[in-house]
């Protein structure tokens, strides 16, 4: 078994934070092994629950048609989120279970190794960045730590209740897009 598959084991197994008892299923993550892009959204909600598998619910279909709109396929990505399992009623992922988790992202980054970072929504960057920083403001710049680089990007689902958001929502992805030509 390889090192990320090992990981994803471990993650099914995992009861270190609460988020273990309301689960149908935990969603370590999906895509390739060697990705030079990773995705990493929030949480999973209740079809990645149900299944298993991240974003394939309403915001995943919105992933898709952006993740095509940059020339990504789902195939040569890997997609994650900072916690593996789905908080009750899809509330935001409290600060002690991203730290419970993080343990598992951080390794899922050392067996991948990928060039960029694409962060989907606040949570996600503020996990992984700057706990204080904008989702607005930093919609598709480039942004080094740490040895890693990090493209931060809105959430898909974000437009799904709100119209105005779509056109912000793209403009990130596009900015992507041009990014992929300079980084991979
Ligand atoms: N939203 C997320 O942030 N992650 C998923 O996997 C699905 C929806
Ligand atoms: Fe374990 Fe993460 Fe699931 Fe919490 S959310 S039980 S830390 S895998």
């Amino acid at each position: 078994m390889s090192l990320l598959e090992e990981i994803a084991e471990q993650v099914r197994a995992c009861r270190r934070c609460v988020l273990a008892q309301g689960r149908n299923n935990a969603v370590p993550g999906a895509g390739a092994s060697d990705a030079r892009i990773m995705f990493v959204g929030e949480a999973p909600g209740q079809v990645e629950d149900q299944q298993g598998i991240p974003f394939v619910g309403p915001a995943g279909k919105v992933l898709d048609k952006l993740l095509k709109r940059a020339g990504l396929t789902r195939e040569e990505v890997f997609i994650t989120n900072i916690v593996k399992c789905r908080p009750p009623e899809n509330r935001d992922p409290r600060p002690d279970e991203v730290e419970a988790c993080r343990e598992y992202l951080d390794g899922q980054i050392a067996c991948i190794k990928p060039r960029l970072i694409c962060t989907l929504g606040r949570p996600a960057l503020q996990a992984l960045i700057d706990p204080k920083a904008s989702v607005m403001k930093l919609n598709g710049q480039v942004i080094e730590k740490e040895g890693l680089t990090f493209v931060p990007l809105l959430h898909p689902a974000a437009g799904l209740h709100n119209e105005n958001m779509k056109a912000s929502i793209t403009e990130g992805f596009d900015k992507l897009k041009g990014i992929l030509e300079r980084y991979t």
